[in-house]
């Protein structure tokens, strides 16, 4: 059930059921010569989707798609928000879902750039309660975080069909996400080291001079539907078991 393809009447009658729901967050930055812009955001989407597909206890948020991407911007069409501003803005999100009486949120993320702003954002939304006289603080909010590939039992499915140079930036795996997904959007590039180089970063600038085509360690050009949609399966199978557990622990 996707709250964008929902009426009110259709999240009413689901908040008489539960109070839980799950939200994509991603980013909108560069991914090399063959990966898509949206990348960090469209693989979270498309494995919450295929967990709540045909599930209507299951209601999937609109997805978080512009995140921390600073060191990107070297790259035509990435985009960012500072740290503080993303902050903001998923306190503001929490705020607009317990203003309807949700209670339990579960972010599942689709960018290593975004943990530590998610982090502080969910520590901020905790003290603003603690912090508050108990007889007017806000509701209490539960919210988890979850790295789509720190799913169990996906990295090794990841590393079964990548095992060489499946990176850590525009990696074979999230590619093949993307084309599983979007199989018009497949792109056919020579890659130019085939395995990109490793290595640390700062700002945009340095990012590109140490990082060219953009791709960290990895070699996308294994990417395929195939084992995008296998990745996809196993992850939307872990995301359904580890969203159980988290709404049921509450
Ligand atoms: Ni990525």
């Amino acid at each position: 059930m996707l709250l964008s393809l929902s009426t009110w009447c259709d999240i009413e009658a689901y908040l008489e059921k539960s109070r839980s729901l799950i939200v994509p967050i991603g980013s909108m930055e560069q991914h090399g010569p063959n990966g898509l812009i949206g990348t960090d955001a469209l693989c979270p989407t498309v494995i919450a989707e295929a967990a709540a597909k045909d599930d209507p206890e299951i209601l999937i948020g609109p997805t978080f798609s512009v995140g921390c991407a600073q060191h990107h911007m070297a790259f035509p069409g990435s985009m960012t928000l500072r740290p503080s501003t993303m902050i903001a803005a998923i306190r503001d999100w929490c705020d607009s879902l317990r203003r309807h009486g949700f209670e339990q949120i579960y972010w599942l993320n689709g960018h290593g750039g975004n943990i530590a702003t998610i982090a502080a954002a969910f520590a901020e939304i905790y003290a603003e309660r603690s912090l508050s006289d108990p007889s007017s603080a806000p509701a209490a909010l539960s919210l988890r975080q979850r790295n789509w590939w720190e799913l169990p039992g996906v990295m090794a499915t990841c590393q079964r069909l990548h095992p060489f140079h499946d990176g850590s930036h525009a990696t074979a795996s999230e590619v093949a996400v993307t084309y599983a997904a979007y199989p018009d959007q497949v792109r056919d590039v020579v890659l130019d080291p085939k395995v990109a180089p490793e290595g640390g970063f700062t700002d945009a600038e340095h990012y590109r001079k140490q990082f060219p085509d953009g791709r960290i360690g990895s070699d996308p050009g294994q990417a395929t539907v195939a084992a995008g949609e296998e990745i996809i399966a196993a992850a939307a199978k872990a995301l359904r078991e580890d969203y159980g557990n988290f709404i049921d622990k509450n």
